[in-house]
């Protein structure tokens, strides 16, 4: 088989971990450019938390409207909590316990935080990811690091560096290649202020361990209009093929243009017509959680496939988070 050039030429911005890919994504950063970052929950679009114009590149590459903040990624701890004001115990709690993890808190901003990062709100969300090359490149960069997930606003969030070139294409200059996430879901965002902590979204910490940790943790209720977290629309993670949610795995038409995106071991998938993506025959809900965002895309790109099915996956642990997102998936 002959080389394909247009092939090549597509892959060029992909480069794995080295200490060449770093320097070179440091140097995109320090100019105000943007790199597509690994990290243990989905990739993201990483861009100098600090300067204005990075951040502006951001939202114009996400093509994200400007009312939905941004999240601040950190090296450690003590970089995270330099940016906040008035840091509650609690935050200290948590930080210890799941950080460098796929944990998100908003907390009370410095003024050294552009209004750009934070839509112009007085809170800002901060996280240490875990994945060593988000670390290896926190490190090098020495500052913190504005990353929302490297899709476009509404879409599938990216799971591999090839989703991320799939979705924005030429407009990163630089894609590192982390291999496939562990986790799979974005991180759990909460909100801790004077009052009980509060879930503005579920995510890769399961939330009753947060509640072990630190007693209970009230749920933010979706509003539609004003939405409490500005990206938790209705409609979000969404894949271009309509998604459906039924009740049971017998509601799912044994049609051959359908797509199940599976779990477990339905009696009815063995007959079943169509194409199936399985998260996790096992019934694992970490594994599903990994797997997820994936098989979406998968079902999503397959041309056999024109409607979308899902039934929704026990309501405990990641099982949670990942029926949050299809929910916003389905609209
Ligand atoms: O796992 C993750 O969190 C990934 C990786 C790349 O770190 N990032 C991510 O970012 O999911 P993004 O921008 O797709 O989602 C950030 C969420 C949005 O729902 C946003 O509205 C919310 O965090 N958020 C950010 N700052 C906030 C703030 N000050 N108050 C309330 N919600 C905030
Ligand atoms: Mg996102």
């Amino acid at each position: 088989m002959k080389p394909d050039p247009t092939r090549v030429a597509q892959a060029n911005n992909v480069v794995s971990l080295s200490p060449e890919a770093i320097s070179r994504a440091v140097e995109l950063l320090r100019q105000g450019q943007v790199v597509g970052m690994p990290t243990e929950t989905v990739y993201g679009l990483a861009g100098d938390g600090l300067n204005p114009t990075a951040l502006a590149r951001i939202f114009e590459v996400k093509q994200r409207p400007f009312f939905d903040p941004l999240i601040l990624h950190f090296a450690d701890e003590a970089g995270a909590f330099a940016v906040a004001e008035n840091v509650p115990e609690t935050a200290r709690e948590l930080g210890r316990r799941f950080w460098p993890g796929p944990l998100t808190l908003v907390l009370r901003k410095k003024e050294m935080v552009p209004d750009l990062a934070t839509s112009g709100m007085p809170s800002v969300a901060l996280r240490v990811p875990s994945h060593p090359v988000a670390q290896a490149l926190l490190r090098a960069f020495g500052g913190p690091l504005a990353a929302p997930s490297a899709n476009r606003f509404g879409r599938i969030s990216p799971t591999d560096a090839q989703a991320v070139r799939a979705e924005l294409g030429d407009a990163v200059p630089l894609i590192l290649d982390g291999g496939p996430c562990a986790v799979g879901l974005e991180s759990t965002v909460l909100l801790l202020s004077e009052r009980q902590p509060l879930l503005l979204r579920a995510g890769g910490i399961p939330v009753e361990e947060i509640e072990a940790l630190v007693g209970p943790v009230q749920r933010a209720t979706p509003v539609e209009d004003r939405p409490l977290s500005p990206g938790q629309l209705k409609h979000h993670y969404a894949p271009r093929k309509p998604l459906r949610l039924v009740r049971h795995a017998s509601e799912v038409p044994s049609q051959a243009d359908a797509g199940w995106l599976a779990f477990g071991n339905p009696p009815t998938l063995a007959s079943f017509a169509g194409v199936v993506e399985n998260i996790s025959p096992g019934g694992d809900l970490r594994e599903a959680a990994a797997n997820f965002f994936r098989a979406m895309r998968q079902l999503d790109e397959n041309e056999r496939v024109t409607t979308l099915y899902a039934v929704p996956l026990p309501a405990w642990g990641l099982g949670l988070a990942i029926n949050e997102r299809l929910e916003r998936a389905a609209g």
